[in-house]
């Protein structure tokens, strides 16, 4: 496993500090945050930065870890310690994982890629996103034997579910995270107001166009992709240029010509959310793959129990990043009545609001094994590619091993409910 010292980690920026050499990718992360805003264009942070509604998941996301403080314990040797979790049977260096994150090429033209690498170089388990910018296999091809899970969305074609999931499986995708939360998008006021959805460019849609059920469905569809009648401004036609641009296959006319980029889109709008579905459905799942699978999006003890009398072998407790109900509950203040219900059956996963080692201290207090980061890592990118990922990912090992360290902590079985306390 990878040998990290947040202490020579530490020592290394101050020395580099010392000769003048200050990273541009912050530890702290409303800095992080306000640079990154800064090198994305209005649409990508529109897309990447908004929540829904009028935001206020976001807030509960940092609301639930406000409401709690750590008690650090004193005198107890942490000269020493190890911060490695086990997860399905797998060493992590560090309770952390990278959540799936769709259409990462609106800030880095090396997408998906360069997280991909990120994470191989981390070990850092990266979660492929049903939405990503480049297909898994790319992604999957520069990881060697790192840990990857792929993220999916149930789709309506159940031959695309196939599809996506045997494709997973064989370029070595260790379990499927079937995403619950987002069976329709989002009230997302931030792409509204400026009326701007990347897939509707071509963008994301690269697990789709690179699918050959999906290839074989568009050739059903393309006999109607001439209804699609948008009205001709500028704006349209260059949409129509992006999508083109953005569709894998052949040349630019070539592409044009044959209607496939603009039959991909509109398949994908038809099919890509899937609102009738219910825990029934989790058996096809079940049956057609035997990679474990976690739910994302479990929010509710009850749900989590159903979890489990389905079959499934992990969960999620995760608002999305507050991008789909507006007034959610927040995913720490989620979290205690999931792990009473889970009682420890399976892995919990936290995610959405962590934004740094003192929400994985409190996350893994309360009872998750790992947690995930979405936004952070992708600031990262927007920033600097894929040593921007890698710094972020480094600035969060960093800080949750010296978290754990001074609490007390001498390695994760270490840390317990007690460590907490209230303070609302
Ligand atoms: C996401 N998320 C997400 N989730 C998922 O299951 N599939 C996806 O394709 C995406 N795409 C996506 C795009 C963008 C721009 C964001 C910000 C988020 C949600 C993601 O996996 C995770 O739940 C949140 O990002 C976690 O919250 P933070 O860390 O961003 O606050």
């Amino acid at each position: 496993m990878i040998k990290f010292s947040a202490v020579d980690f530490q020592k290394k920026i101050y020395l580099d500090g010392f000769s003048g050499k200050v990273s541009t990718v912050s530890p702290h992360f409303e800095t992080l945050e306000q640079a990154a805003i800064a090198k994305m264009n209005t649409k990508a942070a529109a897309y990447i930065v908004g929540g829904a509604g009028n935001q206020q998941t976001i807030l509960a996301n940092r609301q639930g870890f406000e409401k709690w403080r750590i008690v650090p314990r004193m005198l107890r040797n942490v000269s020493e310690s190890d911060t490695s979790v086990n997860l399905l049977g797998h060493q992590l260096p560090s309770p952390l994982l990278l959540a799936p994150v769709g259409v990462a090429e609106m800030v880095h033209k090396e997408a998906d890629l360069a997280t991909a690498r990120a994470a191989k170089a981390t070990q850092t388990p990266f979660i492929f996103s049903n939405q990503a910018s480049v297909p898994m296999e790319a992604a999957a091809a520069e990881m060697g034997d790192s840990l990857r899970f792929f993220q999916l969305y149930w789709s309506k074609s159940r031959d695309l579910v196939t599809s996506l999931v045997h494709r997973a499986e064989a370029c070595g995708c260790k379990a499927i995270v079937l995403t619950l939360d987002t069976t329709m998008l989002g009230w997302r006021t931030k792409d509204l107001e400026i009326g701007h959805l990347p897939f509707m460019e071509g963008k994301g849609i690269a697990q789709y166009t690179s699918d050959p059920v999906f290839q074989k469905l568009m050739d059903e569809s393309l006999k109607e992709v001439s209804d699609i009648k948008p009205n001709l401004t500028l704006s349209a036609i260059e949409g129509l240029i992006k999508a083109t641009q953005n569709y894998p296959v052949g040349g630019f006319f070539q592409k044009l010509k044959s209607g496939r980029p603009m039959a991909a889109v509109k398949l994908f709008t038809s099919l890509y959310t899937n609102p009738a579905l219910t825990w029934a459905d989790l058996a096809f799942l079940r049956e057609i793959t035997t990679l474990p699978i976690f739910l994302k999006g479990i929010l509710h003890p009850d749900d989590a129990r159903q979890a489990l009398d389905h079959g499934m072998n992990g969960i999620v407790v995760s608002n999305h990043g507050g991008r789909q109900v507006d007034g959610s509950i927040g995913s720490f203040e989620a979290l205690p009545k999931v792990v009473e219900a889970v009682a420890g059956r399976v892995p919990i996963l936290l995610d959405s609001g962590i934004r740094g080692g003192a929400d994985m201290f409190m996350a893994l207090a309360m009872g998750a094994r790992a947690v995930c980061i979405g936004r952070p890592y992708i600031y990262g990118l927007a920033l600097n590619g894929q040593r921007g990922i890698e710094a972020v990912i480094k600035h969060f090992m960093a800080d949750f091993e010296l978290t754990m360290r001074l609490a007390g902590c001498k390695s994760v079985s270490e840390i317990n409910p007690d460590m907490l306390v209230k303070t609302k």
